[in-house]
């Protein structure tokens, strides 16, 4: 019989598995290098029972950083052969191996949980670290925003990798000249979890065209033809900013440009309200087109501290097509699969994200998000993701993040 003990312990075990000493890789196979959102939730798991390695998890992160103040989506500490595309691709400019592109900018909200865990430890440990979140947060400013809102410059910089917010940017990139490659996450799970061919050469085509501009922003901003204003990215720094802002405070540090980038992702959040849809949207800047998605990133605006009912109309309709939400995206739209990747999964962490903003505005359905995910969990394991339409496993399994969220958000031990 599964009890809430022998998950808490295989939840431990799984973060102790996938443990590399200094930081924590998703999953061992399908990703063996320290990934950006996914080591934030590591932190959160670990602040759980050991806030040293918590606060060690998110140092590793931002030993990553560049001099720009970009920090990358992946970090090659050692080089894994069952990795592609790798180092030599990316060609990052930082001081370790690395990716060119950055991701959701979860981190500072992450270590405002994990110095809420142990503050004696906590400020210590976070009085280094505040003025790099501040300068990973303004190389955002610098170069991503569109009208307010954040932009990402390839599919994965969102971490929602396949997502339809993207189809229409996608369609009119030509990956000419991408060349003969193979991929290795289809030897690691199901090719129908996975991104399409036609996918990939695109990721491919735009890693190769940042490796040649070697990541020289302004470059990149005249000459990539992927740009995205995405709610991911605008709701998730806005959040950022503001515990940012909260942990500035406690510590005496001067917050005056954390508060100017709040102003300004407030009024960027808006340019992503697409009325017509009647939901949070990304918007491609290049086209000036709507996605016309309603995905798991546009219920993030409780979590940027933005509320609106009509959201949670949408939520309720797209709740009521599944056994399991959130999904990642709209169950009535053609587009949906409910297996592969960002198309259809269900993803605890953004459940967790979602949620813990509704549950903090006092919007009650956060509570049912969790349930779920509860449920999604004891009945599944800790998957990367989840059919939303049966629950069932899909992507990678014994997995960082599914772990860190049972640990600090949905274990019915947190609120024994
Ligand atoms: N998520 C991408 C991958 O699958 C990269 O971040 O490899």
């Amino acid at each position: 019989m599964t009890t809430t003990q022998n998950l808490d312990d295989s939840a431990k075990a799984i973060l102790a598995s996938n443990d590399k000493g200094k930081y924590t890789v998703p999953t061992h196979g399908l990703y063996p290098y320290q990934w950006n959102w996914d080591s934030a939730f590591a932190a959160y798991g670990f602040a759980q029972y050991d806030v040293g390695r918590a606060w060690l998890e998110l140092e590793t992160l931002f030993s990553g950083q560049w001099d720009d103040g970009m920090v990358p989506h992946i970090l090659f500490h050692t080089i894994d052969a069952g990795y592609f595309p790798g180092p030599d691709v990316w060609g990052g400019v930082g001081p370790i191996p690395s990716s060119g592109i950055s991701q959701p900018p979860i981190a500072a909200t992450m270590a405002r949980f994990v110095y809420e865990k142990n503050p004696a430890i906590g400020a210590d440990r976070l009085a280094p670290l505040f003025e790099k979140f501040v300068a990973w947060h303004q190389w955002f400013i610098d170069w991503r925003l569109d009208n307010g809102a954040v932009c990402i410059t390839h599919p994965w910089e969102a971490g929602r990798d396949n997502a339809p917010d993207w189809d229409g940017a996608m369609e009119v990139l030509d990956p000419v000249g991408v060349g003969e490659y193979t991929r290795r996450d289809t030897s690691h799970v199901d090719d129908d979890m996975r991104p399409t061919k036609h996918d990939y050469d695109r990721y491919l085509w735009l890693v190769q065209q940042g490796s040649r501009l070697k990541w020289d922003q302004s470059a990149l901003l005249e000459q990539n033809p992927f740009r995205v204003a995405d709610p991911t990215m605008t709701f998730t720094l806005l959040r950022a900013s503001r515990d940012l802002l909260a942990l500035g405070k406690l510590l005496g540090k001067d917050v005056k440009s954390v508060e100017k980038h709040i102003a300004i992702l407030e009024a960027g959040v808006q340019t992503l309200w697409n009325e017509k849809l009647g939901s949070f949207d990304s918007r491609d800047v290049r086209s000036g087109r709507w996605a016309n998605s309603i995905s798991n990133a546009s219920f993030l605006c409780w979590y940027g501290g933005i509320d609106k009912p009509e959201m949670l109309e949408r939520l309720e309709q797209i709740m009521s097509k599944v056994q399991y939400g959130v999904p990642s995206f709209n169950p009535q739209d053609a587009k949906f699969d409910s297996k592969r990747y960002w198309r259809g999964p269900v993803w605890a962490i953004m459940n967790m994200l979602i949620a813990v903003g509704m549950e903090e505005m006092g919007v009650a359905q956060g509570q049912q998000i969790r349930e779920s995910t509860q449920r999604l969990i004891t009945e599944n394991g800790f998957a990367e993701y989840f059919d939303p339409i049966d629950g069932s496993p899909a992507g990678g399994d014994s997995f960082t993040w599914t772990a860190a969220v049972w640990l600090g958000w949905v274990s019915p031990s947190i609120r024994n």
